[in-house]
């Protein structure tokens, strides 16, 4: 719809400009060649004219697309990864640990953070806010999470982690070395992650290393196709 509208601006743009062009040619030349060079003239109005509403929809279709569909919000923490790293002991277990039914816990809640926070450390305004407005009322941070899968999907960290003998970059990228919580973008048509389709919208190429794996149903059973030979059935991933 949006490339249809940028055509009629540019057709209501162009036609003006292009008029000017094509009058004085036969004025000029009004005895020799009839009609060629207006004819090559309105070739190159009919030329731009093409491009223009060509570039006009790539335009539209690689910036103002992805603009239109996706909805932006910000964690209500902006949280370290890279700061908290190096004061914990056991690493990314320390927040994102599996216990012992084999299960993993996920997002951390407040009782990963609360030793350290009862009170606040540093005037760090981000330290502050989330003393003020989480842990003094007792309230857990609503995360927002990147990867949130469709319900009727079946996905086991410890399969991939502890079966397969996964790290945690190679599905997630560098996320848990960060200085900073990303941005995220909801797909308002679907209501999922942009991270599910994965950040390029041709879906062409390889993601940049750091960057997370797309996570479409294709994108599961390519790497299961990989690495065991077969894509496995329906159940194997829907409840
Ligand atoms: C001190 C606790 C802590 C430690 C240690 C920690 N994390 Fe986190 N992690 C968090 C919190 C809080 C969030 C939610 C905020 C965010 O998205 O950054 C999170 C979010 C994530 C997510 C995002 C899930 C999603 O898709 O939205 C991933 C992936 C992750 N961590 C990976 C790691 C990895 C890998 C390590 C180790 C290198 C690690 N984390 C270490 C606290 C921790
Ligand atoms: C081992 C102790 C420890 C644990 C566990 C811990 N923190 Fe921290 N955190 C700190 C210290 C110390 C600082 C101050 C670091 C600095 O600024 O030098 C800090 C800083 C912060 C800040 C401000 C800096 C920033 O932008 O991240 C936030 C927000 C924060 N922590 C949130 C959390 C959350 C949420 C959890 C639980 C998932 C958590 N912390 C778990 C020790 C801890
Ligand atoms: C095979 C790819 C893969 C690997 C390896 C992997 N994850 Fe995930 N992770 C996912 C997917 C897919 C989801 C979404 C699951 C869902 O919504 O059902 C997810 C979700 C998460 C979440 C969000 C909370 C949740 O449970 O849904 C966190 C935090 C997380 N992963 C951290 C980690 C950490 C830490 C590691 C390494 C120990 C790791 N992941 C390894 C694919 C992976
Ligand atoms: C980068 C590779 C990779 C990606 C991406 C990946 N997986 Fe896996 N997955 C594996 C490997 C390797 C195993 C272990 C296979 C085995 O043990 O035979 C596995 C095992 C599983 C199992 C357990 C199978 C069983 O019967 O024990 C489930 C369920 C699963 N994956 C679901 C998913 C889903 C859902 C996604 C996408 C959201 C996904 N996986 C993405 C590599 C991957
Ligand atoms: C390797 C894991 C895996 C296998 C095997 C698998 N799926 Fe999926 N499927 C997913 C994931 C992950 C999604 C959600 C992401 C997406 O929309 O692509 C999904 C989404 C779907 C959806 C859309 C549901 C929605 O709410 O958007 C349907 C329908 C579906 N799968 C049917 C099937 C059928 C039928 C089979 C067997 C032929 C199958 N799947 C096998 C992983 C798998």
């Amino acid at each position: 719809m949006s490339s249809t509208d940028q055509n009629q601006t540019v057709a209501s743009e162009a036609t003006p400009e292009a008029a000017p062009e094509t009058e004085p040619t036969p004025v000029n030349h009004e005895s020799e060649a009839l009609d060629s060079p207006s004819s090559q003239s309105s070739g190159w109005a009919i030329f731009m004219f093409f491009m223009i509403g060509f570039v006009g929809s790539m335009l539209s279709g690689w910036i103002l697309f992805p603009e239109l569909l996706y909805s932006k919000k910000q964690q209500p923490i902006d949280f370290n990864h890279a700061v908290h790293l190096d004061m914990v002991y056991d690493g990314c277990e320390s927040c994102h640990y599996f216990r012992d039914d084999g299960s993993f816990a996920g997002m951390p809640n407040m009782g990963d953070c609360i030793d350290c926070h009862e009170e606040a450390q540093t005037d760090d305004p981000e330290e502050i806010k989330f003393v003020d407005e989480y842990v003094t009322p007792g309230i857990e941070v609503p995360w927002l999470n990147h990867s949130k899968q469709p319900d009727c999907v079946f996905f086991s960290h410890s399969a991939h982690v502890i079966g397969a003998d996964m790290s945690c970059e190679s599905c997630h990228g560098d996320i848990g070395t960060s200085e900073h919580t990303r941005e995220y973008q909801e797909n308002k048509l679907t209501g999922y992650s942009r991270d599910i389709w994965g950040h390029s919208i041709s879906r062409l190429g390889k993601p940049e290393p750091g960057e997370p794996l797309p996570m479409k149903m294709n994108d599961c059973a390519k790497c299961h196709k990989e690495e065991t030979g077969h894509k496995g059935a329906c159940f194997q991933c829907h409840k």
